[in-house]
């Protein structure tokens, strides 16, 4: 675990306007100063400059919430990879949820848009969890390594390097229902076998797993307590300070 890079990264949604981003995150910048692991926000599009700029000397690496796969082209509403570059985003969050329950994202879609990411050289949490019926059907392990295989495939053991992965059963996403930690690292620890079976040993050790899913000040320090359980995908915490600030501050 120790050899693994740490990292809790806030998943905006659709929340803040670019003012109210900038206030927000000037409130978290002194919160997060002396974090012991890598400390991300993933905003949307439109605050993306803004959050670039307010946190451009700081610890604090910015994300988007998505991204398309073409470089550019007749796609309207969409937003590309080189688009993101330009502007100083480091990470990218792919698949999450809401964008495959609500807007038809597949493990197709994903999956291009998880290769674009890493061909412009920005790093994706690439989302991955069963819904509650799938779980109930037992079928969670099944759901994850077929999630993964896809998503992931045609990305080389070099590229993985630069991708996070993060588990978020969907029944736990803003339901305040968070998995056990025993649930959570049961499923980590699935991903991480999966990723062994896909590519190597040494490449799965490496690889950054999140939790997500009504994770807080709460329960963050026994959930990252997990052997690999490699920090969180924060949603509605992410969004108060003080609450952020105190699972930043549960990974030391
Ligand atoms: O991506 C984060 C996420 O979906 C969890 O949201 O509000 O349950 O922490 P929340």
């Amino acid at each position: 675990k120790g050899m693994r890079k740490t990292i809790i990264a806030g998943n905006w949604k659709m929340n803040k306007t670019p003012s109210e981003a900038k206030a927000l995150l000037e409130e978290i910048i002194p919160l997060v100063k002396d974090a012991a692991c890598e400390v991300v926000a993933c905003v949307p599009y439109v605050d993306l400059a803004t959050a670039v700029e307010v946190t451009k000397d700081t610890n604090i690496k910015i994300g988007a919430e998505n991204c398309h796969w073409a470089e550019s082209g007749a796609f309207t509403g969409e937003i590309s990879t080189g688009m993101l570059k330009e502007l100083g985003v480091e990470y990218v969050i792919i698949g999450h949820s809401e964008r495959r329950q609500y807007f038809g994202e597949t493990d197709e879609t994903v999956n291009k848009r998880v290769k674009a990411a890493l061909a412009a050289g920005l790093k994706p949490i690439v989302c991955v969890g069963e819904l509650l019926w799938e779980r109930e059907c037992n079928i969670t392990n099944e759901v994850i390594a077929r999630q993964l295989k896809l998503d992931l495939w045609g990305v080389t053991e070099e590229e993985l390097k630069n991708v996070v992965i993060a588990y978020e059963p969907v029944w736990a996403i803003g339901t305040g229902k968070t998995a056990t930690a025993e649930q959570a690292e049961e499923v980590c620890e699935l991903i991480r076998m999966c990723l062994k079976t896909l590519y190597t040993l040494e490449a799965a050790t490496g690889v950054t797993i999140q939790y997500g899913g009504s994770m807080n000040d709460a329960n963050a320090a026994e959930l990252l307590a997990k052997t690999n359980v490699d920090g969180g995908l924060i949603g509605g915490a992410s969004l108060v300070p003080e609450k952020f600030a105190k699972i930043i501050e549960a990974t030391k």
